[in-house]
């Protein structure tokens, strides 16, 4: 067997309500001076209300910082950094989706150890650990909560990624109540891009490992089975919950064996037209995923073979085939089902969608086979 190397959170607590009892959970723990870190959207949700009412109710000092956008900005972490040492606060709790578990994870960091943002951007650059540190993701699909890394954009737009084993937070706490009003269209979009986390994470061509194979598998079986439930409006919070825990596992698995093409393409479609992430992935997923089993369909075939008991005996295509076509199905009934045309995107652009997808090196050289600047353009044609 290869050598491989999987890190992870050390405490991963599943509890609906939990954030209301977030005084049982933190008081053990001596935390006595909390900042909270949200964003408007969550504030205007009622959901940090419950927060602020459970730290309260058990005499924890606390202070919040909620000026937090899409995209974080290097202000903002400024600006939070500035509340935490202010405060003197002993301990941070990022409470939304992925931009505010993003500033919570780098406010740790340099609340505690003084270091600016310019110092830890790249890989492994931390140094003198964090505050303790404690995440609460309120939609299912980023797996934030369980990922070593953080994307801040610096004013000019240009996008500067931590990655560093101390940004994993002391405890990711998962409570589905924090889903209970999440609008469909984010139901959606969140879940196909927890569901691309585990499908790269699993068909990775450098890092994936038994641990996050195990993890990729399983968090299909969640967000496969429920995303269709979770999507309507009266959603049982059983489908959602487990959508919740499927990201977390899909978050440790692409924490460990790293997203790939899906991503990339994804990554140009953000950076010119601003879409949302998930949104995205959907666009492209399925072009790449046809583009991917005509070079290298065992990875593809293993997973479909893992999830689908229908199709062991199948050929290697035919089972592959198999699980895109059920991704084909899930789209659709979820109302993703659209062209990149749709989007105030025009055939001229895709040349240069194609070129700032090559860009992104790093990710591409995770996917199972290579993509050229050719292919690129034909996948974004398709998609369009
Ligand atoms: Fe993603």
């Amino acid at each position: 067997m290869k050598k491989f190397k999987f890190t992870t959170v050390s405490t991963i607590i599943n509890e609906p309500g939990g954030v209301s009892n977030i005084g049982e959970i933190i008081s053990p723990l001596g935390y006595k001076n909390v900042l909270v870190i949200a964003d408007k959207g969550i504030v205007n949700a009622g959901l940090f209300d419950k927060l602020i009412k459970g730290l309260n109710d058990s005499n924890i000092v606390n202070v919040a910082f909620t000026d937090i956008g899409p995209d974080p900005k290097e202000e903002m972490v400024s600006a939070s950094v500035s509340v935490a040492k202010e405060n003197n606060v002993d301990c941070i709790i990022g409470i939304g989706g992925g931009s505010v578990m993003d500033v919570a994870k780098v406010t740790a960091v340099i609340a505690k150890n003084g270091c600016t943002l310019a110092d830890i951007y790249g890989i492994e650059q931390v140094r003198g650990g964090r505050l303790p540190l404690l995440l609460i993701p309120t939609t299912a699909g980023t797996g934030s909560e369980v990922t070593s890394s953080s994307v801040i954009s610096h004013a000019s737009g240009k996008k500067n990624v931590v990655i560093d084993p101390t940004l994993l937070p002391d405890i990711a706490l998962l409570d589905v109540e924090m889903l209970s009003s999440m609008p469909k269209q984010i139901v959606s979009t969140t879940g196909v891009d927890a569901i691309v986390h585990a499908i790269e994470a699993y068909t990775s061509s450098t890092k994936k490992n038994p641990i996050s194979d195990m993890l990729a598998c399983e968090a299909l079986r969640y967000l496969l089975g429920n995303i269709e439930a979770s999507f309507q409006v009266s959603a049982a919070e059983e489908s959602r919950s487990k959508m919740l825990l499927g990201s977390t596992l899909a978050g440790q698995a692409f924490a460990n064996s790293s997203v790939a093409a899906v991503h990339a393409f994804a990554y140009a479609l953000a950076e010119t037209f601003h879409l949302p992430h998930g949104l995205s992935n959907s666009l492209v997923l399925i072009h790449i995923l046809r583009f991917n089993i005509g070079k290298e369909v065992t990875l593809y075939s293993d997973l479909s073979r893992n999830l689908f008991p229908e199709v062991i005996g199948k050929s290697d295509r035919e089972a592959a085939e198999y699980l895109i076509s059920r991704l084909e199905n899930i789209i659709e009934s979820i109302e993703l089902n659209k062209g990149l045309r749709e989007f105030d995107i025009r055939a001229e652009d895709l040349e240069k969608l194609a070129e700032l997808t090559l860009k992104q090196e790093r990710l591409l050289n995770n996917n199972p086979c290579k993509i050229e600047y050719r292919d690129a353009l034909q996948i974004f044609k398709n998609a369009f």
